[in-house]
């Protein structure tokens, strides 16, 4: 059995089967590149989580998808049936939230950089949690609600930055006062301005219930240590914010953890983070009724693929390229964007062979770095053979962009 084998993905005949369908009939039926996403898979990752939280957590625990990872209409719907929360950053992504009917309590808000438009968007919706990134941004928010909502009580939380942050990749570590590459991180009100972020809220007449943080995205087993200490921190803070006056009513832990993209990657462990989290708010003696935690990656990265077909091998002085029909940019942008993001590739038509080559899968786009994969070792493709992007239901089609005017793929949900 192959690593990334899952009740999504199998091999049957040598050839990749896709929640019980073959890759290369749904290419043939919808035609290529194309997005793939499995109800099922997605099923069983909530569920899985929805476990470990009820056998660890001493309170509810609300599972808000962050629905930045993957929007589509369908998987809004199914998780909504479940009874999942929606972490969403702009106005758009809470209104498509609700379109999906997902009520607004189940909804919080947590952008960056809000504009007093956006807080004019969101404001009007009743029952929203909104996010404070910054203490300046109650400046806006102060103003906006007296010009517009002077008798609405806005229920409100804090996004603070714990000092550490932690994830796979520079450009998407969320908290500390630098990423790993010095970017000063923009992200959270720092540590020595929490309280008084809380007590300029109540005074402007918001209402504060809540204290979040997220560190990052792509954690492995290696992270664990940090995000303990991370853990701890919120929940040190969270004692401090309601000795001053400030009773929470939920403590949100933020998103971070994903599925495996790499074989000899390590995996974060899931279930020990959730024990440890549980055990940490158990004891601290809080007044707060919930847990939040943010996934997104976990909840839909695995249960997506991208399916691309093979126009041409090429070779130019001694490389081999499969040339593919869809462009990174387009498609799977995470490898163009990330050095580090790595996407497993598959030949679904052949899943195994004796001519392995050294093959780069190459998109359409004018750009050397429009690479899917470099000098991976497969099955030598031919033209017709479908290729599979492994783990591309996350950041992948809410990333892609019409560059070159190229379409962004049809996505189809089984
Ligand atoms: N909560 C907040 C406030 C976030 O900003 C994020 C992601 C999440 C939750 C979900 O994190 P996850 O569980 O998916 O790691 N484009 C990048 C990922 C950026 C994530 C940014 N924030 C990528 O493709 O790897």
């Amino acid at each position: 059995m192959n690593w990334w084998e899952t009740e999504f993905l199998a091999v049957k005949d040598n050839m990749l089967w896709i929640a019980g369908q073959s890759a290369e009939s749904l290419a043939g039926r919808y035609g290529t590149p194309l997005y793939v996403y499995g109800k099922e898979r997605i099923l069983e990752r909530y569920a899985r989580l929805d476990d470990v939280l009820a056998r660890h957590s001493p309170l509810p625990a609300h599972i808000c998808f962050a629905m930045k990872a993957n929007p589509h209409r369908g998987i809004l719907r199914l998780l909504q049936r479940r009874g999942a929360w929606i972490d969403a950053v702009s106005p758009c992504e809470v209104e498509t939230a609700l379109k999906a009917g997902f009520p607004a309590e189940r909804i919080l808000f947590t952008g960056t950089s809000v504009s007093r438009a956006d807080l004019r968007r969101v404001f009007a919706i009743d029952g929203l949690a909104v996010n404070i990134d910054a203490a300046e941004q109650l400046d806006l928010m102060s103003e906006v609600r007296r010009a517009e909502f002077p008798a609405k009580s806005i229920r409100v939380f804090v996004r603070w930055n714990p000092g550490i942050g932690r994830g796979f990749n520079a450009g998407i570590i969320t908290a500390g006062k630098k990423s790993s590459d010095g970017t000063p991180v923009k992200f959270g009100v720092e540590d020595k301005k929490v309280i008084g972020v809380f007590a300029r809220a109540r005074r402007l007449g918001f209402h504060p219930v809540g204290l979040h943080q997220h560190l990052g995205s792509g954690w492995v087993r290696e992270d664990f240590g940090m995000v303990q200490t991370a853990v701890d921190r919120l929940v040190r803070k969270a004692r401090e914010v309601e000795k001053a006056g400030f009773p929470l009513e939920f403590l949100d832990f933020g998103g971070g953890f994903g599925p495996r993209y790499l074989k000899n990657r390590s995996v974060f462990p899931l279930e020990d983070y959730v024990a440890y989290l549980s055990a940490a708010v158990a004891g601290a003696g809080l007044s707060v009724k919930a847990l939040a935690i943010e996934p997104g990656k976990y909840m839909v990265g695995d249960a997506g693929v991208l399916l691309l077909g093979v126009e041409y091998v090429k070779e130019s002085y001694g490389k081999i390229f499969a040339c593919v029909d869809g462009g990174t940019f387009n498609t799977v942008p995470r490898p163009a964007i990330y050095l580090q993001a790595h996407h497993e590739i598959v030949n679904a038509s052949r899943i195994d062979g004796q001519a392995k080559a050294r093959i780069t899968v190459a998109g359409n786009l004018c750009e050397t770095g429009d690479i899917f994969g470099r000098e991976r070792s497969m099955p030598l493709p031919i033209s017709g053979d479908v290729l599979a992007v492994l783990c591309a239901g996350a950041y992948c089609r809410s990333m892609a962009s019409n560059f070159n005017l190229r379409e962004i793929p049809r996505e189809v949900l089984i």
